[in-house]
């Protein structure tokens, strides 16, 4: 669509920033904390760019008001984070440990004090290690209760102050990263396995909403689901039989059990048919239907273009982790499609192709199909930065990239999708799980790398005071 006049952003419109425990807290074994399958993962040889871990991170459980400090200059409205199930149940169910509940109850007030607005994020990949060696984590039916009380906990503690919360940070991604690539804990490659922890996953998912709605019934909540829309890569008729296989299999798999309750009946005969579709009992879809989410949480990077794939076709292809250009490989699911370079498309130095529009080409897909309202719980650029003498940034190319996606959203709203917010990833620079320090996605930059720790010294760059004023204005300022 194309519109004489963009609708305004509305008044009420988060511009938040996002970060995840691991990923930025370090203090891994700090006042009581139980280790999570990724202190545990990390460690193991080959698995992370050189070696790295969240160990100390970027030193946010120590430097939180020093952080928030910089969010407030900033005007950010909201802050997504998320909660490190094993500090508040370091073998994650049993005896809780008040100093984790205390860390975050500190986060949260000096948030509010400053009038940001706290989305929790209550499971961002790190379960407890103890809970993986029990019983295989989310391979167990057990894990729907422990997570369940983990929950309770923290709508019982936090729930008079947080009103937005996210369940599940990027299901898709941590299952199929960590059971079909076998790149994520636990490393698996087991595509029954897989559609199995799944759906364990989403039974978990949905108690979750249910209970919330008990104890925080003024609240919302919804899962992060993360959403690369799929492109045909041209228009033969057999390329858009690859794009709808993708579409179901890579998004509606997943978004249609969060909002409907169901999963979506061809890609469910397929899986049979392979031997992969999940286990249902007595019950499943009664709770399935029971737990639908206020809003669909989505993190947004990039669109994904295929083509036809025949069944000797192209499987899985290895990521490029490392930032050097041109090393990803193509993938494919033979039989249903394979994915394809868009040539119109520019990427990043690790290959991830930049589309604004395929962002708003999502917003609207959920609109349609859903009926939901969106909220963007992370979008941004991760690419090396500089730091120039005198404690300067120049990243440009960050204010290009998140310029153009706000314009897109606008042209979403514009086109009558509810979007509820925008939290850009990240706040600071923090731990990129399998590629280091090196890809860098934040407004602030912190002084540490792969080899030294260095002075970790926050260091505002350029698009800090280019989003300080996109807040300001509500929106992008006609230059
Ligand atoms: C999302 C995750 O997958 O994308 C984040 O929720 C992650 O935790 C972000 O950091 C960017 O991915 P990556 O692999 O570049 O860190």
């Amino acid at each position: 669509m194309e519109h004489r006049q963009l609708r305004p952003f509305p008044h009420t419109f988060l511009w938040g920033s996002a970060s995840a425990a691991y990923q930025v807290e370090g203090a891994w074994n700090e006042d009581g904390k139980g280790p999570s399958v990724w202190d545990r993962y990390t460690k193991l040889e080959g698995t992370t760019y050189k070696g790295t871990n969240g160990d100390v991170a970027v030193d946010h459980y120590h430097r939180y008001q020093e952080d928030v400090q910089l969010m407030a200059e900033m005007g950010l409205k909201a802050y997504r984070f998320s909660i490190a199930w094993s500090r508040i149940y370091p073998q994650g169910r049993g005896e809780v440990n008040e100093q984790g509940l205390q860390f975050y109850d500190n986060l949260i007030n000096e948030l509010l004090k400053h009038g940001i607005e706290p989305i929790v994020t209550i499971y961002h990949w790190d379960v407890p290690q103890a809970l993986m060696d029990a019983y295989g984590a989310w391979e167990s039916r057990e894990i729907i209760k422990d997570f369940d009380a983990y929950c309770v906990t923290l709508f019982k503690r936090y729930g008079d102050r947080v009103k937005i919360w996210v369940t599940l940070n990027e299901q898709n991604v941590f299952i199929g990263l960590g059971y079909r690539l076998g790149i994520h804990p636990p490393g698996v490659k087991d595509l029954k396995r897989m559609y199995q922890a799944n759906h364990i996953a989403n039974l978990a998912n949905a108690r979750a909403i249910q209970s919330f709605r008990r104890y925080v019934p003024d609240g919302k909540i919804g899962p992060s689901f993360a959403y690369g829309p799929v492109y045909p890569y041209d228009c033969q008729p057999e390329t858009i039989l690859a794009f709808e296989n993708a579409e179901e299999l890579n998004n509606h798999w997943w978004m249609d059990v969060y909002a409907w309750g169901q999963y979506p009946s061809l890609m469910w005969s397929y899986l049979e048919r392979e031997g992969f579709a999940p286990e249902l009992a007595d019950g499943d879809s009664e709770l399935l239907q029971a737990g639908k989410p206020d809003f669909m949480g989505v993190n947004y990077y990039r669109t994904t273009t295929v083509a036809h794939n025949p069944l000797d076709g192209i499987g899985e292809g290895t990521m490029n982790t490392t930032g050097k250009k041109g090393t990803s490989q193509d993938t494919g699911v033979p039989g249903l499609f394979r994915t394809i370079r868009n040539p119109h498309l520019e990427a990043t130095n690790w290959d991830w192709e930049i589309d604004p529009i395929g962002l708003r080409v999502g917003l609207r897909r959920i609109a349609n199909r859903y009926g939901l309202p969106v909220l963007i719980t992370e979008n941004g650029l991760g690419e090396f930065d500089h730091l120039e003498d005198g404690d300067v940034i120049q990243d440009d190319y960050r204010i290009a990239y998140l310029r153009s996606h706000i314009e897109q959203i606008q042209g979403a709203i514009s086109d009558g999708v509810d979007v509820i917010g925008y939290c850009t990833w990240s706040f600071t620079d923090l731990l990129s799980w399998l590629n280091g320090y090196q890809k860098r996605y934040g407004f602030v930059y912190v002084n540490r790398d792969e080899e030294s720790e260095k002075d970790l010294r926050r260091i505002k760059k350029k698009s800090f005071y280019w989003y300080q004023g996109v807040i300001k204005a509500n929106g992008i300022q006609k230059e």
